[in-house]
């Protein structure tokens, strides 16, 4: 059975989810880079190894990676699931972890990478919001995609109702890609794209604010 570490930075929603969901692999430890995050109770309280390695501890971001592989090897995953982490990591961490490390965010892809995902949305007025699971490469947030969900932003949407429709979302995409992950069902393939194997495909079509 496959090994995952999961890294946080605060709430841990999306690994309390991981934690909760019946999944094909052993979740061996959480390590969160803020002693404070609220996550790592909900870890201990699951019986999950929860350690912390600080950032502010390091001189720079390269001694931090350092000692975060350090940690992260030290449980062996085969999948390192980055779930609310707010560093950003160096080259050399991600490729040390390439084809293994995977990370959700609150957009759709490639549309509004980076912070404030919900709020940008709201502002451009789209009508359709979402989340994505991808691999982490070197191109922050823009790593291939594994799967992802669409959500309608409603007329009276403010960042709160829209993040918690999209964060719905995000705790059942994200322990759909990790158990196709820990059967090898998905892989990050040479060329760089996310394939996935012997898929049927389907879905439905959302149209937002909907047909009269
Ligand atoms: C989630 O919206 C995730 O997509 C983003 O940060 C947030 C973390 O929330 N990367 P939580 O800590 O999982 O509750």
């Amino acid at each position: 059975m496959k090994n995952i570490v999961i890294l946080i930075s605060g709430r841990g929603s999306n690994m309390q989810a991981l934690l909760e969901a019946t999944l094909p692999c052993r979740i061996a430890a959480v390590i969160s880079n803020r002693a404070e995050a609220e996550g790592l109770d909900i870890a201990r309280a699951h019986g999950i190894p929860a350690v912390v390695i600080e950032h502010r501890d390091y001189p720079d971001r390269d001694s931090f990676d350092a000692a975060l592989a350090r940690a992260i090897d030290s449980f062996a995953p085969d999948i390192v699931a980055l779930a609310g982490f707010m560093r950003i990591l160096g080259a050399n961490f991600v490729s040390r972890y390439h084809g293994r490390m995977i990370n959700i965010h609150p957009s759709l892809l490639p549309a509004y990478s980076g912070l404030d995902t919900h709020a940008r949305a709201l502002q451009d007025g789209v009508k359709i919001h979402g989340c994505t699971v991808h691999f982490v490469t070197r191109d922050l947030d823009h790593g291939p995609i594994i799967i992802q969900a669409a959500v309608p932003v409603l007329r009276d949407d403010n960042e709160q109702t829209l993040a918690a429709r999209v964060l719905r979302e995000e705790h059942r995409i994200y322990a759909q890609a990790i158990r196709w992950l820990c059967k090898d069902r998905v892989v990050l393939n040479v060329k760089g794209h996310a394939v996935l194997r012997h898929r049927k495909q389907s879905g439905h079509t959302l149209v937002s604010p909907g047909l009269e």
